[in-house]
């Protein structure tokens, strides 16, 4: 097998994978950083973001607000010392990309814009029109081009964690195009592979995005962190899920139910507000966890708008006007025209939720370091964690920039105190280890489970048990069935048993992640008796905090499920309180 020495390893290379690897060729230009992507970077899912990056940019906005309404809109599951660090940062963070040419949107001044968005008490979300994501995509690649110690290996599928006398040491990564497997030694390795939201059907997110990061830290020892808060996003295209920004209603969209009612003042998100003067934090602009919950409440009263797709409610943007639509929203329209045949312009837009997020990942500190000593984590994968039980939005964007910059000095501290590394026979007793475990797959001939079939079973669990109300029987019957289904696993079948781009073997392996995580998330759901944030059961309707104001920790078994633990969240300055988005002054 192949060696590849390096001094750190990191897996993924989207937004939080290259802000990493851009931070160690700043800092040291001597040291090796190899990226390593299943995809090429610029197919990375960072690319379809839309709506923006928050940060504290204008006069009228603080830090203090910026902490405050992060830790609010989580429900007080956020460590406060990581939305510290977050908000203290992130404005740095998007200035340098300005200054690496990222082409914010600006307002007639020629500053750079901000918009309102949800659970926001001010406008503070940074955007390039509706293509925030795309923008700071490419300017992060292609400043990453600049730095020759950057050493690519695109489309190549990470498979295991080398850990050695205790240390994380390396991974091993099959080369997708030849089907070699390789084994990179490198001082520390930095995990910013993305989410999961592929385990459930309808989703915004794109197909790579099967929780391959997290299962590689997770069965190589590391816990995952709030796996069971996963984020609807409220306003999907109800065909296909792709996203329409909530920078639709930050400038001015709304919500209708089939009777053309701003049904969201029935749900605490009142009183109605005038159309077209969005109210910032209420009405249209509250939280993702709470307007996805509303759209729920008006399907149960039979409320929303039957569509080929289910049921709907309406996005009404026509009110916007043609032009504002044009220069703020072009994506949008285009999405909605193209995919629909319906002109956000002329027509509101059938929109449903949709599964958008994971709060939880790999558990780090506020560091971005995981418990393993050498292994970093950062971005969606990861659960540092500032978006506690609802992340919102365009919190994410910036995150990914803060704490893949984080990863990096942290790794970059680590490499300093780990000199030497454990010998390489060691460490390719710990690679062949990995290779045997791919070579099985091929050589399996009596396989009876197909791909397909199983990863159809795990989606209609999640969607039918762990959606936006979720209730004990439903999360017991999903997590007897997602751990049915890890054990049918060890059946599958590969029909492909080529070398050369063998997406067969690819899907299998994604299957494998989405699995061990899915199990993640309905343990963690079934075992957390309260509601709170994105998590709500309609058995235990109250949050709980005096036995919940905690963290779950899941540990992987390989053929049990994960045991779990729990961790006080970190609380600074801002004691659980009341979510309050009324709209009432007080
Ligand atoms: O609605 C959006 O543009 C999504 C942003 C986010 O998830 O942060």
């Amino acid at each position: 097998m192949e060696i590849i020495k390096t001094d750190v390893a990191i897996v993924g290379a989207g937004g939080a994978g290259l802000r990493a690897a851009i931070a160690l060729a700043e800092a040291d230009p001597k040291l090796r950083i190899a990226l390593i992507s299943k995809v090429y970077p610029m197919r990375s899912h960072t690319c379809a973001a839309e709506g923006g990056a928050a940060g504290v940019v204008k006069s009228d906005d603080s830090l203090d607000l910026h902490f405050n309404d992060t830790v609010g809109g989580g429900d007080w599951l956020s460590d406060q010392d990581a939305v510290e660090y977050f908000i203290n940062e992130a404005p740095k963070e998007l200035t340098q990309l300005e200054h690496w040419g990222c082409p914010w949107s600006r307002e007639p001044d020629g500053s750079v814009a901000v918009r309102p968005f949800g659970g926001m008490k001010i406008k503070r979300t940074w955007f390039a029109a509706d293509k925030s994501g795309f923008h700071i995509l490419h300017t992060l690649f292609q400043t990453s081009l600049k730095y020759p110690s950057i050493q690519r290996f695109d489309e190549y599928y990470a498979t295991d964690l080398l850990v050695e006398d205790g240390r994380c040491q390396g991974l091993t990564a099959l080369e997708i195009r030849n089907g070699e497997m390789k084994q990179f030694q490198a001082g520390a390795v930095i995990i910013a592979a993305g989410g999961g939201g592929k385990m459930f059907p309808f989703t915004t997110n794109g197909n790579i995005k099967t929780g391959d990061g997290m299962a590689l830290a997770y069965r190589a020892g590391t816990p995952l962190k709030d796996m069971e808060f996963v984020q609807y996003h409220p306003t999907g295209l109800p065909n296909n899920g792709i996203l329409l920004t909530e920078g639709c209603r930050g400038e001015g969209g709304i919500l209708l139910n089939k009777d053309g009612r701003r049904y969201l003042q029935d749900y605490g998100m009142g009183p109605e507000t005038p159309v077209g003067q969005p109210v910032l934090k209420t009405m249209e602009l509250g939280p993702r966890d709470r307007l996805s919950q509303a759209f729920w409440g008006e399907q149960q009263k039979g409320n929303t708008v039957k569509t080929p797709w289910g049921d709907c409610v309406l996005l009404d943007m026509r009110h916007l006007g043609e032009k504002k639509i044009d220069e703020r929203l072009p994506l949008v329209r285009d999405l909605c025209i193209s995919y629909l045949g319906k002109d956000p312009v002329k027509e509101p837009i059938p929109i449903r939720p949709v599964v958008h997020y994971m709060m939880g990942g790999i558990h780090t500190d506020v560091q971005a370091a995981t418990r393993l000593p050498g292994l970093f984590a950062a971005g969606e994968c990861a659960c540092v964690s500032i978006n506690g039980a609802n992340r919102l939005g365009s919190n994410s964007l910036t995150e990914l920039l803060v704490f893949g910059r984080r990863a990096a000095l942290s790794a970059m501290a680590h490499l300093q105190s780990n000199p030497t590394p454990s010998s390489d026979a060691a460490l390719a007793a710990k690679a062949k280890e990995s290779q045997n475990r791919i070579q099985a797959l091929f050589d399996k001939s009596d396989g009876t489970e197909t791909i397909a079939g199983l990863r159809q079973e795990m989606m209609d669990t999640m969607e039918a048990n762990v959606g936006i109300y979720r209730t004990g029987e439903g999360l017991a019957a999903a997590c007897e069935k997602i751990a049915e289904l890890r054990r049918r696993y060890a059946n599958i079948a590969l029909t492909d048993k080529s070398h050369v781009y063998n997406t067969d073997l690819m899907q299998a392996l994604e299957l494998g992640s989405m699995l061990d995580c899915a199990e993640a998330v309905t343990v963690g759901a079934r075992d957390r008796k309260e509601s709170r944030g994105a998590h709500q059961r309609l058995d235990f309707t109250a949050r709980d905090d005096e036995n919940l104001l905690k963290h779950s920790l899941a540990h992987y078994h390989p053929t049990e499920p994960p045991r779990i633990e729990y961790l006080d969240v970190v609380i600074t300055k801002s004691q659980p309180g009341v979510r309050d988005y009324s709209g009432a002054k007080k």
